[in-house]
């Protein structure tokens, strides 16, 4: 397929601002059963015949945990200026409590060293959705003291790594979590409890709020959060439309964004529906962040219920009992993964951040952003990154305070349900191999980090 040439160079951003690259440890790592790491509710949910399309589990990730050297090089040679990985809390702490795994803390020291020995910005997510299994069979994000266990965590981990570590990320989108895993039985931990579900959205962040002074204690360095925002568009002009595309922008951008920026829920009736001292633990939610984290992927479009909604929204089924629905958004070219591919969403959400936060809101990062292709040749990848640059340059140039931009991901891994079959990577692997090819992505990215440094250096004279 041939693609228009891109429209030249990109323009320059600040100087300082960091290029850098994303990943996770449940999708790269493997290793599950090696060096003490406890079993997470990923690998029980895994093991569940027809879960994972492709039958995979976590078992081989990328090999990442034997290939690190090798991954950091590759980071290297990118010119990356840093790398979000996530630690893997069942290689900390087994059992989720009680006794830590020194082999676990070791792994992510000798992570930490390496990057910084190659000049790149170590960037920890302290929990990207693989909950320890003993904690996960307690009911997981359902049961408030799984949030104490995570602070506890953190505290651990912090002390280790604080002394490296320029910047932390608590919580990976704590709305999938939620809505994926506990609402809809997507994802881990295959709950369907509708709008039930909201315990668990009410525990992560407490969770949050609590990692967050604990990490302070621990005198961790930038402090922040991933979120997953996606601009909310309207299908059809009924009051069921609007109904179901407010209730819907909501859930999936407010009720997480507001808590920590505001210290309240988007409405009363969502506070009145989480459990434990309310009004206490907004207070702990809203500690005060250095940074705020968007993964950023495409805008939804969302209406009334509708029975052909189902499956059309990344093969995620919305049941007939919410009150909203998802649509395809047309018009749009498509990833392979059926994603459309929108980059002034990502201009539109960040403005929508800032309108709705103001000063409140702290300076941006953005922590993911990327797409599923095919192939080494990945051109469609390119234009696709080119795009949401301009567009968060765009953002940028409206007085929008980002200071950083991470593509999802480094190498081909394990995307969740989809198994190996969505490829996400600047690198490409040969499932089971493990080899990695670097794709033309790569390369482009390469060249793009190698012109922003030129730009931003101060001319002679
Ligand atoms: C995000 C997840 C990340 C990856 C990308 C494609 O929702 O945080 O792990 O799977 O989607």
């Amino acid at each position: 397929m041939t693609l228009p040439p891109l429209p030249g160079p990109l323009p320059a951003f600040p100087p300082g601002f960091l290029w850098g690259v994303s990943a996770s440890a449940f999708q790269t790592e493997g290793a599950a059963t090696r060096d003490g790491r406890g079993p997470s509710g990923w690998d029980e949910f895994a093991a569940q015949p027809g879960r994972i399309k492709d039958g995979s589990d976590g078992s081989l990730g990328t090999g990442f945990y034997d290939r690190y050297r090798e991954d950091v090089a590759l980071l290297a040679g990118l010119g990356a200026g840093a790398f979000r990985f996530s630690v893997s809390w069942p290689r900390v702490v087994p059992d989720g409590s009680g006794a830590v795994n020194p082999a676990g803390l070791d792994f992510y020291d000798r992570l930490v060293d390496e990057l910084c020995a190659h000049g790149i910005a170590p960037v920890p997510t302290l929990y990207h959705w693989d909950t320890p299994l003993p904690l996960e069979r307690a009911g997981g994000w359902l049961n408030r003291d799984t949030a104490h266990r995570f602070a506890d965590y953190a505290s651990t981990v912090a002390e280790r790594l604080a002394d490296r570590v320029p910047m932390w990320i608590t919580i990976n989108e704590p709305a999938e979590v939620t809505l994926l895993g506990y609402a809809l039985g997507e994802h881990a931990p295959g709950r369907k409890l509708l709008f039930d579900a909201l315990p668990a959205a009410h525990h992560q962040l407490l969770a949050h709020g609590l990692a967050v002074r604990a990490l302070r204690a621990a005198t961790a360095a930038e402090i922040g959060i991933a979120v997953s925002h996606s601009p909310v568009r309207t299908a059809g002009d009924t009051e069921e439309d609007r109904f179901g595309a407010e209730l819907y922008d909501s859930v999936y951008n407010w009720l997480f964004a507001d808590p920590l920026l505001t210290g309240a829920y988007p409405d009363e009736n969502f506070a009145a529906l989480m459990p434990g001292p309310v009004a206490e633990d907004l207070k702990v939610i809203s500690s005060p962040l250095d940074w705020y984290g968007v993964n950023y992927y495409n805008p939804t479009l969302v209406g009334a219920p509708a029975p052909e909604a189902l499956d059309s929204f990344a093969g995620f089924d919305m049941p007939g009992e919410l009150p909203f629905g998802i649509r395809q958004i047309e018009g749009y070219e498509m990833t392979d993964f059926g994603w459309p591919v929108v980059p002034e969403g990502l201009r539109d959400m960040l403005v929508g951040l800032k309108d709705r936060f103001g000063d409140r809101l702290p300076p941006i990062r953005i922590t993911e952003n990327g797409c599923g292709y095919d192939g080494i040749e990945d051109t469609r990848r390119i234009a696709f990154i080119d795009g949401h640059l301009r567009a968060l340059h765009a953002a940028m140039a409206d007085g929008i305070d980002v200071r950083a931009y991470f593509i999802w991901s480094l190498t081909d891994n394990l995307e969740w349900i989809e198994g190996y079959g969505q490829r996400f990577g600047l690198v490409h692997v040969d499932h089971p191999t493990m080899r990695r090819t670097p794709k033309d992505s790569y390369r482009w990215y390469r060249d793009v980090i190698r012109a922003q440094h030129g730009l931003s250096r101060p001319t002679a004279g």
